[in-house]
């Protein structure tokens, strides 16, 4: 038994992992008296719980596929679009698509059914499906992942041409008639370019390939015929003279290899018994003139996505996409994770596309980039057939079932692509204000005492922090909605002392039920009849997770979801009250003694759904049912909160993400970063990692840079595993308490800066931490950087991710100078840079050009700062302008949707600060609520100037001259000018003169 886990003896101990055994070592090495410094933690992850492409049959199918094409010498696809069959009406194309290889075929299978939809947005989606399929292939994934039915491009300009001789249709569209898509007829392929210049290629390399349904006796039939007759590998063949003569032709290794595990699959002691047999797909995308590409989270790689196929390939293995519980995950390697968005984006400096794979079952994808030729400075293909003369990269998507579903973004510009495509998959939620805040987690927090004991503790140290974690352990024995009552015996006390100091508490409740039947929810569960079937389609599946013998909740089902969500109101989660919030966990979802610890594909939904299709969105339909229920529990409205481990495209729609379970070790640390600049760009930006590292023992030198890179992140938590010595900001003493609350309080500073954020986020889809080269698109030099990044426009953050630095080199981009936010010392762009960054401090910058809204009243929590002043800090370009915005609401309820918010927009150019409201034209609200009219008339307390060539002489307001305190920066690169109470308010019209 493992009491410190809290598995029970009836509890089956996690079989595949390694914790108990690492945990022996590291005290046997602790015994020794040896300092561990978890930072040296080695990564265990276990792979060969999971499959690689080759163990994997249709990914090693559609593999071998792209392998034959690419060594025959002359390949083209042998798929044919029909002419006769092409039409083009409302913005749909449709046409046939025929297999030529199966022309040979006594009975051919029918034509595949190609659609292209022209969407008033600019995207195009394009469908492969069978057409008069045996059995409908599963084409349900847009029902949960598009937001609303989309536009079509019919009242936009489109032409349709088709050239006879090459057989190319050509359609131009787009809102600026900007867009062209040349369809090729034989071999068939799609070529999209924007204003003439080829940018998205489909099929350019022939691996479209797609395994139709077939029927397993007349597959089992044509096979014993082919025995019966000859070997299938000879031809008859007649030569000129009529003399008939044997060719043996032997399938080649790769050819064999296509007709593999298609009817049933092993892995390790695993059956998969693949009722339909065969129906995966894949096919090539092109990014033209683009060597970059980015996006397909969840992998613990670079942010620049390397090469998984070619010669110099850093990895051998295409990037996976099924959403698994990978414990003790290694970083830089693209085994699968917890979340899956298919979603790439090609950026150059000429170009940007993104394509979406809308496909829930298992994916995988290759990437093979053409190399940097050094010596000529050109770009060569490393296939040495061809030459190109631009760079170009080229993917390979395989899915395992399902229809081809896929969104091609044309922008032009990145930010044109993030408005198309959450303007298909949703924006993220407006959280409340303490989500943003600082979250402290453990596992556990044991009782309520300790609770109490914690929470004192960040008051007694002056640290902020707005949220306490319960992890399992808080639990019946892992029931959850209840509570293990010794040990918190009074939990509606707990939650309400937390209150009454501006405080939430969130508790975790995981998809799996224990199997009990004295507990309500799995009694109800059953007499609902609302768990996951076995592959029979009657029993329901069991398997283990931390309770022992659990059920999992088909979310799919939509009385399973309601009922859910039921769950959640004040009566039936006994000891809930308004400030408790939801952590789902487990959810890809992990099943400890499942196929890849999670559950076997051919268990059964609601409506005879395979899990095998939907695998992947399993998790965000649970996140979903849960923020329903938060939702759903109060009288008058409350933004849910609800964190979510295992994610899919949509899920922003329902709240945060987290990485999962990373190690404190300083490569984690550093990949951090990469990880959630992917997520973000995936149109999750609501994410985190956990701060300090979930396995092992941060020293204090690892823990305080954590914290330091953590305020940066969207979703700002510190949670650690059970077997890790406690960790709380004030236990390693000083220096670095008051460097972890320094960082914490600069976070809380900011908290203005990061709502506004949120705000924009929720209305086009921009990420809230960005790449670098998403605010500098014409910089070559930022396109692989994933060290540093930008927070929205304005902040520029470079963690620090190795020990003992007190110097870092930073990229300073554009041509405008950068201010460092805490002495407004300044630098200047383009180009490398090495400043300090001692132990108090990650070098972070304002850029030129941006006005900041702060808080700078240290509090509690943020709910404390509410009726709080603000400072605007104005960092002035070359030309003296800077521009920067504010969105305030009542941080909890749903008001804001009906405009009953803040929006304020600054401008400082030709010596004039002004505010102006900001509110789109259709936001006008009815009542403005007393809340946003009391946060309307609060004062701005300091606005700092920082840039300026001369110390400002004279500021005024309303023809009243204002104090100005001037001191020069630090290291001489102007001047900081303080006006201190400018008499004016943060929601109020004004022009301030400065001179
Ligand atoms: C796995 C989660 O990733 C981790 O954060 C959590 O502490 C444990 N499950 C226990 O609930």
């Amino acid at each position: 038994m493992d009491s410190a886990r809290g598995l029970t003896p009836s509890s089956p101990a996690r079989p595949s992992r390694s914790n108990r055994s690492s945990r022996t070592i590291l005290r046997s090495v602790l015994a020794l008296g040896l300092v561990l410094a978890c930072a040296s933690t080695a990564s265990a992850v276990k792979r060969e719980d999971f499959k690689t492409c080759a163990q994997s049959g249709f990914c090693a199918r559609n593999r071998a596929y792209a392998d034959i094409a690419k060594e025959a010498p002359d390949w083209v696809s042998p798929f044919q679009l029909t002419p006769a069959s092409v039409r083009l009406r409302n913005g749909i194309f449709t046409a046939d698509l025929i297999n030529t290889h199966e022309s040979t075929n006594p009975s051919p299978r029918p034509p595949l059914a190609l659609e292209l939809h022209l969407l008033d947005n600019d995207a195009v989606r394009v469908r492969i499906n069978e057409r008069d399929a045996i059995l409908p292939r599963y084409d349900g994934v847009q029902e949960t992942v598009l937001v609303k039915p989309y536009g079509f491009a019919s009242d936009v300009t489109y032409e349709l041409s088709t050239d006879t001789a090459s057989g190319t249709t050509t359609i131009q569209y787009g809102s600026q008639n900007q867009n062209t898509v040349k369809i090729g007829s034989a071999p068939f392929k799609i070529e999209f370019l924007v204003n003439g210049v080829s940018t998205v290629l489909l099929n350019d390399e022939g691996l479209l390939r797609f395994e139709t349904l077939r029927r397993k006796e007349e597959e089992q039939k044509q096979s014993d015929d082919d025995s019966d007759d000859s070997d299938d590998s000879k031809l008859v063949d007649q030569d000129s003279e009529g003399e008939s003569s044997e060719i043996v032709i032997e399938k080649s290794e790769l050819e064999k290899k296509l007709e593999e595990n298609l009817w049933e699959e092993r892995f390790k002691e695993f059956t998969d018994s693949k009722p339909r047999g065969p129906e995966s797909f894949g096919m090539d995308i092109t990014f033209s003139g683009i060597n970059h590409v980015y996006g397909i989270p969840e992998h613990a790689t670079s942010l620049s996505l390397k090469a998984t196929r070619g010669p110099d390939a850093p990895y051998s293995e295409p990037y996976r996409l099924y959403n698994l519980d990978v414990f003790e995950y290694e970083a830089n390697n693209p085994m699968a994770l917890y979340g899956s968005v298919p979603f790439m984006l090609g950026h150059s400096k000429n170009s940007t596309a993104a394509v979406f794979w809308m496909n829930a079952a298992e994916t995988w994808i290759d990437v093979e980039k053409s190399a940097e030729d050094k010596s000529s400075g050109l770009l060569s293909w490393i296939k040495g057939k061809k030459t190109l003369s631009t760079p170009t990269t080229k993917t390979h998507w395989i899915s395992e079932s399902g229809v081809l579903d896929l969104f091609v973004f044309l922008g032009p510009t990145q930010r044109d692509i993030f408005r198309q495509y959450s303007s298909l998959v949703g924006t993220t939620v407006l959280p409340q204000s303490f989500a943003i805040a600082y979250h402290q987690c453990r596992w556990n927090y044991n009782t309520q005492q300790d609770v109490a004991e914690t929470d004192a503790g960040f008051d007694e140290h002056d640290i902020p922090y707005d949220v306490l974690w319960l992890d399992i352990e808080h639990t019946n024995g892992k029931r959850y909605f209840t509570w293990d009552e010794p040990k918190f015996p009074n939990p509606t006390d707990m939650q309400q002392s937390l209150a009454s100091r501006g405080r939430k508490m969130v508790t975790i409740v995981d998809p799996h039920i224990k199997m009990d039947s004295s507990f309500y929810v799995s009694k109800e569960g059953g007499e609902l009849d609302v768990y996951i079937k076995n592959k029979d389609g009657k029993s329901s599946f069991d398997g283990w997770c931390w309770p022992g013998n659990s059920q999992w909740i088909d979310f799919y089902n939509p009385k399973a979801r309601d009922w859910w969500a039921s769950q959640f109101s004040y009566d039936r989660y006994q000891g809930s009250t308004k400030s408790l919030f939801t952590w789902n966990d487990m959810n890809e979802p992990s099943v400890f003694n499942g196929p890849e610890i999670t559950i076997p594909k051919d268990t059964i939904h609601y409506g005879d759904v395979e899990h095998r299709n939907v695998h992947n969105l399993y998790g965000t339909m649970f996140h979903s049912a849960t923020a329903q229920g938060l939702t759903q529990r109060n009288e008058t409205q409350q933004r849910p909160f609800v964190l979510s481990r295992a994610f899919y495209a949509g899920t922003q729609r329902y709240g945060a993400i987290w990485t999962g379970d990373n190690m404190a070790t300083w490569e984690h640390l550093e990949y951090a970063s990469p990880m959630l600049l992917t997520i973000g760009l995936a149109g999750i930006p609501f994410s985190g990692a956990d701060v300090g590292g979930f396995f092992g023992n941060p020293d204090a030198e690892l823990l305080t840079r954590w914290y330091q890179a953590g305020v940066y992140y969207p979703f700002f938590r510190a949670h650690a595993h059970v077997d890790s010595k406690r960790r709380e900001p004030w236990l390693f003493g000083e220096p670095y308490t008051t460097q972890i609350r320094e960082a914490v309080r600069t976070r809380y500073a900011y908290l203005p800066f990061w709502y506004t954020l949120f705000y924009e986020t929720s209305v086009d889809g921009t990420p809230i931490i960005r790449p670098m080269f998403t605010e500098f698109p014409e910089d070559e030099a930022v396109f692989a950087m994933d060290d540093q990044y930008m927070v929205g426009n304005a902040l520029l953050v470079k963690p620090v991710s190795k020990p003992g630095v007190t110097r870092s080199t930073v990229y300073f981009a554009g041509s405008e100078k950068w201010f460092d936010i805490k002495d407004y010392s300044v630098e200047q762009g383009p180009g490398f840079k090495e400043v300090a960054s001692p132990a108090d401090k990650i070098p972070v910058y304002q850029r030129a050009g941006t006005i900041l809204p702060k808080r700078e009243r240290p509090r509690r929590s943020s709910k404390a700062m509410e009726n709080d002043p603000f400072t605007l800090v104005i960092a002035l370009d070359s030309e003296g302008k800077a521009t920067g915005r504010i969105y305030l609401d009542d941080g909890e309820t749903f008001s804001y949707e009906h405009g009953d918010f803040i929006l304020r927009e600054f401008e400082a150019t030709g010596g004039v600060l002004s505010s102006r409201d900001a509110r789109p034209a259709s936001k006008e609200v009815a009542k403005v609520s007393d809340f946003v009219q009391r946060i309307a008339a609060l004062r701005i307390e300091r606005l700092v100037f920082v840039g300026s060539k001369v110390a400002l002489k004279k500021v005024s307001v309303g023809g009243q001259e204002l104090p100005v305190e001037c001191v020069l920066a630090p290291n001489g690169g102007g001047h900081v000018c303080t006006v201190k109470e400018p008499r004016v308010t943060i929601g109020e019209d004004f022009e301030l003169l400065f001179e």
